[in-house]
């Protein structure tokens, strides 16, 4: 099974950011522990702050399914809900923190309604649980 991992605005500061709330482990060290869990399956890992990128990644996508923490942009890009509308491959919204605990505006997520289903709160698991949904 081939797994696209997308993250996208301030993610690259996983690990330096918020420890707190996200953990003390950077990105690039999390999508390590991701690969080792699929290690049956190819995992490819983007990350950008730029909201056209993560719609040009999700466009240009070949795989079976698509993991989508889009940081603050969950809030609000239309641009990237169209993005998810305009492919057939499923996309599983997720979030490492449990976003219903927080700021108000983080309980809106514009992309929730166009995604197969959303993993919330479980920290860096959330992206395995995610990428697991897709084997069920
Ligand atoms: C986040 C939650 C968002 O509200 C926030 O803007 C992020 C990270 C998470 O993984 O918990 O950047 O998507």
């Amino acid at each position: 099974m081939k797994l696209l991992f997308i993250n996208g605005v301030n993610l690259n500061m996983t690990g330096t950011r918020e420890k707190g709330v996200y953990g003390s482990q950077s990105l690039e060290q999390i999508n390590k522990e991701i690969a080792g869990h699929f290690k049956n399956d190819e995992c490819e890992f983007f990350q950008s702050n730029i909201e056209g990128e993560i719609c040009a990644k999700i466009q240009s996508a070949q795989c079976d399914g698509i993991i989508l923490n889009a940081g603050a942009y969950t809030h609000y890009s239309i641009a990237i809900r169209d993005a998810i509308s305009s492919v057939k491959i499923p996309v599983v919204e997720v979030h490492m923190s449990n976003v219903h605990a927080r700021e108000d505006f983080r309980h809106v997520s514009v992309l929730s309604a166009v995604c197969k289903g959303v993993v919330l709160g479980f920290g860096k698991n959330s992206y395995i649980l995610a990428g697991e949904s897709f084997k069920l």
